[in-house]
């Protein structure tokens, strides 16, 4: 154990560093100068992807998340209509299915039980076909599904996910590229996205960096209750994982809310008392969420704010602390700024004396409803 762990504390710290190599490994020999290359579908994924007006996609947990974000870049760059679900829900409800729609799982055990009951489920609701994101070759998931992309991640051992998730994105990118490809999208700025997700890895690394400084701040929420993460757009999903991963390791409750939606119920839980992490890469929402971190600051929420230094963030956290992270590009910046969230959450559990590798409850892979 200790062996496998080298000089890592615990197994999520290894896999949260061990995410350039994964996340570089996963896009190898897929994404080259030229752009995707042919067939990282499977052989039979031409014709499918070609038909392909639409997309659903299933998942768990933060495989879930992972799919989140795919459809902001799928709708974004692809424009093809996505609809995200959980697997425990999809299963049971009468979802409607538009003609030529894909169904895609991502899991990176392939074998949760919902998520197979689902992809199971879905043979019988008249989709186009089956895709799987999927980090275990060998899974169920990936023996029944008509099309698959590996994860090359590597085994995550640590019960909260984390190398799996920026390696499914890197895999939910490429697929968003592809389909965009497909669908108009021009040329040249395909091959600006394929050139800023090849360098992801390197952006990953960068940020990876921001360790001390998040060690440090780490400190403040060993008394904490209750913490809330605030993103916007393409940002919310990476807030909503987040949340999760403090909660899972740490204990601590935590909630994700797109900004806007703050005046709508959660600032009444806002007060001194009350710590607020907000993901705030430069982009067209920028401003949107300044101002809703301006009425968190007006009510004496203490602001955490990860910023990529855009011009008027540098004040923004007020008395709290800003952390900059250089985001690479707005395309890649969701798998970016998940990384300093995911040593948060690992460095606060650490304080708090949570058992990291194994927190109480909670399984590696839930292979029973
Ligand atoms: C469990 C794990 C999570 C994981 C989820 C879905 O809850 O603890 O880390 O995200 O299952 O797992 P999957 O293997 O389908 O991605």
């Amino acid at each position: 154990d200790a062996v496998e762990r080298g000089e890592y504390r615990h197994y999520m710290q290894k896999e949260i560093f061990e995410q350039p190599r994964a996340v570089a490994d996963t896009l190898e020999a897929r994404i080259g100068p030229h752009g995707l290359l042919p067939n990282i579908f499977g052989i039979d994924s031409d014709a499918l992807l070609q038909a392909t007006r639409g997309l659903h996609i299933i998942a768990c947990g933060t495989s879930y998340h992972a799919g989140l974000v795919a459809k902001y870049w799928i709708e974004e760059y692809a424009k093809l209509p996505v609809s995200v679900e959980v697997a425990s829900e999809y299963r049971y409800r009468d979802a409607v299915v538009p003609a030529s729609t894909l169904f895609v799982a991502i899991s990176q055990s392939g074998e949760t039980a919902d998520t197979l009951a689902a992809m199971r489920e879905s043979r019988r609701r008249g989709y186009l076909g089956t895709l799987v994101i999927c980090n275990s070759p060998e899974s169920s998931l990936v023996r029944e599904a008509d099309l698959k992309l590996m994860t090359r991640a590597g085994p995550e051992i640590g019960v909260a996910s984390t190398k799996a998730f920026t390696t499914q994105l890197a895999g939910l990118a490429m697929l968003a590229l592809e389909l965009a490809r497909r669908n108009g999208l021009d040329a040249g700025r395909y091959a600006a996205l394929c050139a800023e997700l090849q360098h992801l890895p390197r952006a990953i690394e960068d940020a990876l960096q921001l360790e001390p400084a998040i060690i440090e701040l780490a400190g403040e929420f060993i008394h904490r209750q209750h913490a809330l993460f605030l993103g916007r757009g393409v940002q919310y999903p990476v807030a909503l994982e987040g949340a999760l991963k403090l909660k899972e390791i740490s204990y601590i409750h935590a909630e994700a809310y797109p900004a806007g939606e703050l005046k709508h119920g959660p600032l009444a839980l806002v007060d001194e008392n009350m710590p607020v992490i907000a993901v705030a890469p430069n982009g067209p929402l920028l401003d949107k969420l300044k101002s809703n971190l301006q009425e968190v600051r007006a009510r004496g929420g203490r602001l955490i704010v990860f910023a990529d230094g855009a011009a008027g963030m540098d004040d923004m956290a007020g008395h709290g602390a800003m952390l900059r992270v250089d985001s690479g590009g707005s395309f890649i910046a969701p798998a970016v700024f998940t990384v300093p969230l995911q040593l948060l959450a690992y460095h606060v559990a650490v304080l708090r004396g949570t058992d990291v590798d194994q927190p109480r409850n909670l399984a590696k892979s839930v292979t029973v409803e």
